[in-house]
């Protein structure tokens, strides 16, 4: 979502690499803006839900560097008594300019302004704390990364959702699709975004809960990213390559993962599994 409704990137924007179950988008947060969003999401909530609801939150193409902090600002103002977590997306590769507020100066300026403003909605809306992730790219450098999730933990953030669509296109890849500009997302993606989220798991020794996403479009995906060290997972790509059954079909196949480990929860049996793997070899 951005504040003002945007059509995004001309077409076609994006493309599919059916053989690999890849996709690279440059949509460009194509969207209605958030007054009719928000609309929108108030009458979906006048009926009971089951499930969570997460809210994407960006900054309009046109805005200039210090617009864009209020572009999130205004996000979080909209959907933060709605949403059960608002997403803080600074890793979009098709909004120009998005992705530097990654680096440390511009997203310690962006958070302080975020957790300022997230103090004062808990005080209008009687402390309600709506967890807020940062939305990290695969593509970011160690010292960039370390440096990020260290200002992540000095302002006390919810969680790190590790990770958005690559720039990069690993090695091997043919198609003449692969040369599009965009984000890569779907199975080639899953090495970089493990790797990502091992490196965060390392270094926040596990105080920051972390979304994996990237590549899952099975249970066997949906598990190593468990192992790597996510708390959550989420997918994509395999929506449009399997369909929403896929969700049924992972959840089912992790539970029967987990149950082999003989422990109280699925978190429990997620810990024990990574011991296993700590004594067998190394995760990836
Ligand atoms: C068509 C398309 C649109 C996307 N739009 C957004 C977006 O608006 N905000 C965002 O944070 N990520 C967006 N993503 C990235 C996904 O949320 C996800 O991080 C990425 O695709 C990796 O997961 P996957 O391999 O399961 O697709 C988009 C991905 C695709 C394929």
């Amino acid at each position: 979502m951005t504040p003002e409704p945007q059509s995004g990137n001309p077409r076609p924007r994006v493309f599919r690499i059916i053989e690999d179950e890849a996709i690279v988008n440059r949509l460009g947060f194509n969207n209605n803006g958030l007054q009719q969003f928000e609309a929108s999401l108030r009458e979906t909530l006048e009926s009971p839900l089951s499930s969570l609801i997460g809210v994407n939150i960006g900054a309009n193409q046109f805005s200039a560097k210090d617009d864009a902090i209020e572009d999130y600002v205004r996000g979080l103002e909209a959907f933060y008594s709605l949403a059960d977590y608002i997403v803080i997306n600074i890793s979009s590769p098709n909004t120009k300019g998005l992705r530097d507020f990654q680096l440390k100066g511009e997203f310690e300026n962006l958070l302080r302004v975020i957790m300022n403003k997230r103090h004062t909605l808990a005080l209008k809306y009687d402390g309600r704390k709506t967890p807020i992730s940062i939305k990290v790219a695969p593509d970011l450098e160690e010292r960039h990364l370390r440096a990020l999730v260290g200002v992540a933990i000095q302002y006390e953030i919810d969680a790190i959702t590790a990770t958005n669509s690559t720039v990069m296109r690993p090695s091997g890849l043919t198609h003449k699709n692969y040369d599009q500009i965009g984000g890569l997302s779907g199975k080639p993606l899953a090495p970089l975004s493990n790797r990502m989220i091992k490196n965060i798991s390392e270094i926040t020794q596990g105080s920051i809960p972390i979304i994996g996403v990237g590549g899952i479009s099975n249970a066997d995906d949906a598990w190593q990213k468990f192992l790597v060290g996510a708390d959550l997972v989420q997918l994509c790509s395999a929506l449009v390559y399997r369909g929403p059954t896929v969700v049924k079909e992972i959840v089912v196949g992790l539970a029967d993962r987990a149950k082999k480990y003989d422990a109280a929860n699925f978190s429990s049996a997620v810990k024990l599994a990574r011991e296993q793997q700590k004594r067998t070899g190394p995760y990836i």
